[in-house]
């Protein structure tokens, strides 16, 4: 009896699977991304099916854990302590927000250690690679490989057994064994696959480069994340000159470590002690400006928010807020108006943070509203004061975490003065600490 090949139809975009073919993805409603597979079953019928072999832990051998340092502080902490031989990390991120600065500074770290390195890259020229390495750095070799075709590139690394490989970017890749566009899901799965698998094999640190747009979250790596040992995102404003790396898993470390540089004419360079990488902006001895330390990740910042509060032309007033989420601004205003009796209605209100930062802790709600209430009243706050706190909707200020880390970071930078949420007081002998249990509270600041 002649077996009929069964297919399948996979969209590129979001992996949905439907049984024949449509114009129109049912799921994530692109257009024109189901392609055909041929559906392959493992298991063969008749066969006698084997066990696997099963382990006890305690018969299993000590790990040999020893990472590779990376010459790169801040990328050794977020991983964990350095990359782990034999893993398969995605360097994620915004196109143009410097990913291959970093993986290329990192190939080129790997070099003048005397480890191995082959920089596979399927988007630039050797040229183009040689004059960024020589932006980064005077004495810079490096082997590297412009290929697209994943066997080849298999082959290559099985040849060279280096210690650590680069693959810029996964999207370029291409497998002829399966179908798919360049880039779509089936392409992209297949070729971290067999990347995981040749990683484990032959003992060889992966880092792959995965394009990651704000439009297309679903698409691409994000389908990969479940694939590979670590997620990295290398996040930033274009406009500005910060980057900072975060985790969103690692099979060999913690996820709350966050590696902040900067971006310079020579590439990514490490801001060790970033608290103060925003004050430098501040504006000095002005109504509507509030300092606040705020968390990101497990590093202190501190940031000055501004607000300017003015008489409205318009019968809706504006409300505006750059670094801050909107919303939340509007329950600030709406809580204010309510305890303090201000009338806000007749009032425009802009909020912005100094630097381009993007505030999304609860910690900013007292310093958002010290700073609306400064710029209103038209009288500035100290400056050696700064706070922290979160405010709920019934005009209560709350405590948020790692207080002390906070306030250490405070004492650092000189300030001397702290509002913070909550009833109680933390002890210290040279900060002078108010504790603001609600909001009304606020007006004996003035
Ligand atoms: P790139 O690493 O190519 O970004 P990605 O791989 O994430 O797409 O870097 C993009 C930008 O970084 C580019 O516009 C130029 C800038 N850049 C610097 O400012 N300094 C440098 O030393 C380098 C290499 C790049
Ligand atoms: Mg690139």
């Amino acid at each position: 009896m002649a077996i009929k090949a069964k297919t399948q139809f996979v969209c590129n975009n979001c992996s949905f699977i439907s049984p024949r073919w449509q114009g129109r993805c049912p799921s994530c409603g692109e257009w024109n991304t189901l392609a055909e597979m041929s559906v392959t079953s493992s298991r063969k019928s008749g066969g006698v099916l084997q066990a696997g072999a099963v382990q006890r832990l305690s018969e299993l051998g000590p790990e040999n854990t020893s990472r590779y340092q990376t010459g790169i502080t801040e990328l050794d902490i977020v991983l964990g302590g350095g990359i782990v031989p034999g893993s398969l990390i995605m360097l994620g991120g915004d196109p143009g927000i410097g990913k291959s600065t970093l993986a290329l500074q990192l190939a080129l770290n790997f070099e003048s250690q005397n480890r191995t390195v082959l920089y596979v890259s399927g988007e630039e020229s050797g040229q183009q690679i040689k004059m960024r390495s020589q932006r980064i750095s005077a004495k810079s070799d490096l082997s590297i490989l412009t290929e697209t075709s994943l066997e080849s590139i298999l082959a290559s690394i099985e040849l060279e057994k280096p210690n650590l490989v680069v693959i810029d970017s996964i999207q370029t890749i291409n497998s002829q064994e399966v179908n798919g566009v360049v880039g779509g899901v089936s392409q992209l799965s297949f070729a971290t696959n067999s990347l995981m698998r040749l990683a484990k094999q032959h003992h060889v640190a992966i880092m792959i480069i995965g394009h990651v747009t704000k439009e297309g979250m679903l698409a691409g790596p994000k389908t990969l994340e479940h694939m590979v040992d670590t997620v990295l995102y290398l996040e930033g404003e274009r406009f500005s000159a910060l980057r900072i790396l975060r985790t969103n898993k690692n099979r060999f470390g913690g996820i709350n470590e966050v590696g902040v540089f900067e971006m310079s004419e020579k590439g990514l360079s490490e801001v060790a002690n970033p608290a103060a990488l925003f004050l430098e902006h501040r504006s000095h001895e002005l109504p509507g400006a509030c300092i606040s330390a705020v968390l990101e990740g497990n590093k202190v910042l501190l940031l000055e928010i501004q607000a300017l509060v003015n008489p409205s032309n318009y019968s809706n007033p504006k409300r505006a807020s750059s670094g801050f989420d909107a919303n939340r601004l509007q329950l600030i205003l709406a809580i204010l108006q309510r305890r303090l009796n201000i009338n806000f209605s007749d009032q425009d209100v802009f909020i912005n943070v100094a630097g381009g930062f993007k505030v999304d802790e609860r910690a900013a709600d007292l310093p958002v509203a010290l700073a609306i209430l400064s710029s209103f009243y038209n009288k500035t706050l100290p400056q050696d004061f700064l706070a922290f706190g979160e405010v709920g909707l019934l005009g209560e200020v709350r405590g948020v975490m790692q207080t002390d880390k906070r306030l250490r970071e405070a004492e650092k930078l000189g300030f001397k003065q702290v509002a913070l949420g909550g009833k109680q007081t933390p002890d210290n002998k040279k900060i002078a600490i108010k504790a603001i249990g609600e909001i009304v509270e606020l007006k004996n600041l003035f």
